[in-house]
């Protein structure tokens, strides 16, 4: 059977808000570009920010502070160029969304208003009650569609089309019927295809963020950039992980144990539930592992936000209140919430510079190939995330990734022709696995890999752990040779798609794995119990990690960019 070959001079894979901002720079410069994209646009991760987005407005507040604030919340790794350009063009990019469509909250007189978030030295969180990242992502969705932006929903991008360190497109298959499948021929590529903390049984992200861009990278041999730092944010709901924002703390909230305890004052004195997450999220880690946790399975602290007066948490946390009536029965204008840390954010990722051009190893660039967004590595959060910082990177890097692939079009790329042969992977692996007849379920298998995640490399890491992680990641390894796929039928084939999803999970997890035993050191999110300590000597660098054939992965270091901010101990 035949498969389709489309062209376009770009091709974007995730229509979050990166990919979104992306496309319609590309198209108001007259560029054909498709999106892909295997959700509905409006249902992609970035419409679950909460809080806000960062830049510095205020009097009080300046470039160099936020500047200053992404550094150390990063614990030196960010690349200070990234961070430069991101805390300088914030305030631009915000009246920018301002004017795409996004009404944010005002002061009496008028201002945008901004609430405090954690690690920073001011309050910079400009917001739309606590709905920041689906208030942006209607409002710039709306626009690239207004451009003529191409998207096709609900299609799996299964792989790239890659030969001799240049892309050509991408081919994918359409999830309602997935005998209708395409090879998407173009000049340029971007990956926005977002987050991917499913691989963790407690998370805060969508279903559908399972890693599949950064696998399908990493199975061409190009590298993956700091895979070990995984943020843990403090408040996901008890059980399941729902993100209840940082604005619940910024607009006040206390985080209480099982003595009544506001034990922040331990661990931040100065910043207390407003110090950087891994720190609030160790914290709360803590207290119940020496038995100060609260709720049937002593595994939560409480979030108390009662004192609060009623109009602040119906004008400002209108849907955190409403998650925890859903999900646990609570009402935050009475009572407290039970929450611990979740999966949140992943900083690594596929390896750029400032552009977005992405990296084929430490010193070269793949022709053609751009990314942005959670998936991306621009290395401007380092080793720690500020909150407030991601949708402010989706949105003006995307942007930005967009200009760069203009000029590259501009300056004339070249299009590779594609070839039915081009399609040859994707074809394979999906008709292997429809025919699997093995004895594994893949959900169990699922299930197998998020225990193992949360249990062994999770906010607190020990190199017994991590060991123990490999092992088990091998043997998920073995048996997803042996799965089962009971559902035949083409028509919103799930079964194929959650096995295809799972192969990637498999892949990625294991570079969050080995570059965190390899890290022998404490820094931001990664935190070793047994190198409790920074150490700057010899890993103030970037991991950058390889799969060969045989799946089997190898490490080497990339230099940090420095900058005016110098590395000193983070105290909060
Ligand atoms: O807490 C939050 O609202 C999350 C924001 C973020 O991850 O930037």
């Amino acid at each position: 059977m035949s498969i389709p070959i489309y062209t376009y001079d770009a091709v974007i894979v995730g229509a979050g808000l990166a990919g979104c901002a992306a496309a319609r720079e590309l198209r108001l410069a007259g560029k054909s570009v498709l999106v892909l994209t295997k959700l509905h646009p409006l249902r992609s991760h970035s419409g679950a920010a909460q809080g806000g987005v960062n830049a510095a407005l205020s009097e009080e507040d300046s470039k160099f502070l936020h500047e200053f604030d992404t550094v150390k919340g990063a614990d030196y790794l960010a690349d200070q160029n990234v961070v430069e350009f991101l805390c300088d063009k914030a305030p631009e990019t915000v009246r920018w969304i301002e004017k795409m469509g996004v009404a944010f909250g005002r002061t009496e007189d008028g201002k945008i208003n901004q609430r405090p978030f954690g690690g920073q030295t001011k309050p910079r969180a400009c917001f739309a009650k606590d709905r920041i990242g689906l208030s942006m992502l209607q409002a710039i969705y709306e626009q690239a569609l207004r451009e003529g932006v191409d998207f096709w929903d609900e299609w799996y991008a299964s792989d790239i089309i890659y030969k001799d360190g240049k892309i050509s497109g991408v081919t994918g298959f359409n999830i309602a019927n997935h005998e209708e499948r395409g090879i998407f021929n173009a000049k340029t590529v971007m990956f926005a295809t977002g987050g991917y903390a499913r691989s963790f049984k407690i998370n805060s992200n969508a279903h559908a963020n399972t890693g599949d861009g950064l696998s399908i990278v990493a199975r061409h041999g190009l590298p993956l950039e700091d895979m070990e730092f995984v943020q843990f944010h403090p408040s996901g709901l008890s059980g399941n992980g729902v993100l209840i924002s940082e604005a619940a703390r910024g607009e006040g909230g206390r985080l209480i144990n099982s003595e009544g305890e506001r034990f922040m004052s331990k661990y931040a004195p100065n910043k207390m539930e407003l110090a950087s997450r891994d720190v609030v999220s160790r914290a709360i880690i803590q207290e119940i592992r020496e038995g100060r946790g609260v709720g049937p399975r002593k595994d939560a602290v409480y979030i108390d936000l009662t004192h609060l007066p009623k109009e602040i948490i119906m004008e400002r946390l209108p849907e955190l209140r409403d998650l925890g009536i859903t999900f646990l029965g609570l009402d935050m204008l009475k009572e407290p919430l039970l929450i611990s840390a979740t999966a949140h954010y992943s900083m690594g990722g596929i390896p750029c510079d400032i552009t977005g051009r992405v990296r084929k190893n430490t010193t070269e660039f793949v022709d053609g190939f751009y990314a942005a967004g959670e998936c991306a590595c621009a290395s401007v959060h380092g080793a720690n995330r500020l909150g407030a910082n991601s949708v402010l990177e989706a949105v003006l890097l995307g942007r930005h990734v967009g200009f760069t692939m203009i000029d590259d079009l501009n300056k004339g790329v070249e299009l590779r022709v594609a070839t039915q042969a081009d399609a040859d992977t994707m074809v394979s692996e999906m008709e292997g696995i429809l025919k699997s007849s093995g004895a594994e379920s893949v959900s169990d298998l699922r299930d197998q890999l998020q225990s193992a995640m949360s249990r062994d490399v999770g906010p607190f890491r020990m190199e017994a752990d991590l060991l123990k992680a490999v092992k088990t990641l091998k043997t998920l390894h073995k048996k997803f040779k042996n799965i089962r796929i009971e559902d035949s039928s083409k028509i919103f084939n799930t079964d194929l798609q959650e096995a295809i999803e799972l192969g990637h999970m498999l892949d990625y997890s294991q570079f969050i794995v080995e570059s965190a035993l390899a890290r022998k050191e404490s820094r931001g999110a990664h935190f070793r119990e047994d190198f409790p300590k920074r150490d700057d000597k010899k890993f103030m660098k970037h991991t950058m990690a390889y799969m060969d054939e045989k799946g089997e992965l190898s490490l080497e270091y990339m230099d940090v960019i420095g900058g005016k901010h110098e590395p000193q101990e983070r105290t909060y």
